[in-house]
């Protein structure tokens, strides 16, 4: 069974062979420019092929990435690009991949890693809780009415590649700086995935577009987006696909949407990966014409948890010892007791304490970043309070101010 399967990082040249599983298991064609293009960002050494004899039968790999957290910020393994041929699936080569991506990431002091999930129920089974929630929303345009006039004293601008791989980082950052859940971009990444106009990406839409939002030439956001033509008896009706969007305050944000909402021969405006709660819920006289709808964003995994929950901040001060089942991470396994005092915390293993909740890993996932409380774990019987009112206490601990949000495909 696994013993027969052996794992190896590629060298440059064998990377499109140990990518092709990857057309099989998602059921679509990955093209070698697809594959190419994947050259610019992926890391090599943190890339694992799974062997049967010479056959790469499964694969995945991980970015290094800076993930922002309450109050901070940790290094985090961002696990791409999995795998396994149906011909091999169900015999623990996803368990024997990851064991190696977690390892590594050990090694490299990253306390978590982060996915995109395709199926959740792949990662949960590996600890994986759900770390940021994300909103979608299409609207007809003609119902996009705001409440009061919004202030637009800056102008647009379309720019190409190199102008927004210059300009847009530095709004971005000023986000991620305040928002759990982001990642660090590199210019690779910026370039060849971000804002890249990735054919295979166009699903019958038209170029990827970049407007940038300047006042008195300072830039102050940014939207990157397509559109796609369409048109019927009764006139245009084109949709706006939002891929991003993003503004260093609040005016520059009301302006972007405003600017979005405004594109010619378009009936309706699509938003994926955003935020919740989402600006326009309150900037609008009919926010239910939003149609918006709650899925799970990014899936976060706790890979070293003294280090996780050491890196982020607290909001009161207090102490709690955690009983945390994890099997897949047995050093996490156990009783630990977190003693927060000036927005910091300490987190040490207290094996003969009383515990006062008892939870998995997958939970603290939950609400590490902020998307759930302690008091959503209970109401979902995912949480047992030893103590009365440590429920509370623990909430008290780990509120946060901003939403958690990845934004960031990957
Ligand atoms: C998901 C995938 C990589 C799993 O690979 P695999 O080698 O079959 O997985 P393993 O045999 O190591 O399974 C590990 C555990 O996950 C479970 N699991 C695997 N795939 C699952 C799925 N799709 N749904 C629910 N559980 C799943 C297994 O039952 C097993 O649990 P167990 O250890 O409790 O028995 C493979 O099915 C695949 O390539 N799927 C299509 C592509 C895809 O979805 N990739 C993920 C991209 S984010």
């Amino acid at each position: 069974m696994p013993d027969e399967i052996t794992l190896r990082t590629p060298t440059q040249d064998e990377f499109p062979r140990f990518v092709a599983p990857l057309s099989v298991a998602f059921n679509e064609e990955i093209s070698d420019a697809a594959v190419e293009n994947d050259r610019h960002t992926i890391e090599l050494d943190r890339f694992v092929g799974a062997f049967d004899g010479d056959q790469v039968v499964g694969c995945g790999g991980a970015y290094s990435f800076r993930l922002t957290v309450p109050g901070g910020e940790v290094g985090a393994a961002g696990v791409t690009a999995i795998g396994v041929l149906p011909s091999h699936r169900r015999r623990g080569i996803l368990r024997q991949m990851m064991t190696w991506l977690f390892d590594q990431a050990r090694e490299r002091h990253e306390p978590i890693a982060i996915l995109w999930a395709s199926e959740a129920a792949i990662y949960q089974r590996f600890g994986y809780g759900p770390g940021t929630v994300s909103s979608a929303f299409e609207i007809a345009r003609d119902k996009i009415q705001f409440r009061r006039p919004v202030e637009v004293p800056g102008r647009f601008r379309l720019v190409d590649v190199d102008e927004a791989t210059e300009r847009f980082p530095a709004v971005y950052e000023e986000v991620r700086r305040s928002t759990p859940g982001t990642v660090n971009r590199t210019d690779a990444r910026w370039r060849w995935e971000v804002l890249h106009d990735a054919p295979w990406y166009r699903e019958g839409a038209g170029p990827k577009l970049r407007a940038l939002y300047e006042v008195d030439g300072e830039i102050r956001g940014y939207v990157i987006y397509r559109t796609k033509g369409d048109w019927d008896t009764s006139g245009p009706k084109g949709v706006v696909l939002v891929q991003e969007l993003t503004a260093s305050d609040p005016e520059a944000e009301q302006a972007l949407w405003v600017w979005v909402s405004g594109i010619d021969l378009i009936a309706s405006v699509r938003a994926r990966r955003a935020p919740l709660p989402h600006p326009l819920q309150l900037l609008l006289t009919e926010p239910r014409r939003l149609g918006l709808t709650v899925t799970d964003g990014s899936w976060i995994r706790i890979i070293d948890l003294a280090g996780a929950l050491e890196a982020r901040s607290y909001a009161s001060s207090g102490e709690l010892v955690l009983e945390v089942a994890d099997a897949f991470c047995p050093a996490n396994d156990g009783r630990w007791r977190l003693s927060a005092a000036s927005g910091r915390a300490r987190v040490r293993p207290a094996p003969d304490a009383e515990p006062d909740l008892t939870l998995d890993t997958s939970d603290v996932a939950a609400v590490y970043l902020g998307a759930f409380r302690f008091a959503d774990l209970r109401r979902a019987g995912r949480v047992r309070e030893c103590r009365a009112g440590a429920i509370a206490e623990a909430d008290a601990l780990f509120r946060t101010e901003v939403a958690p949000l990845t934004s960031t495909m990957f």
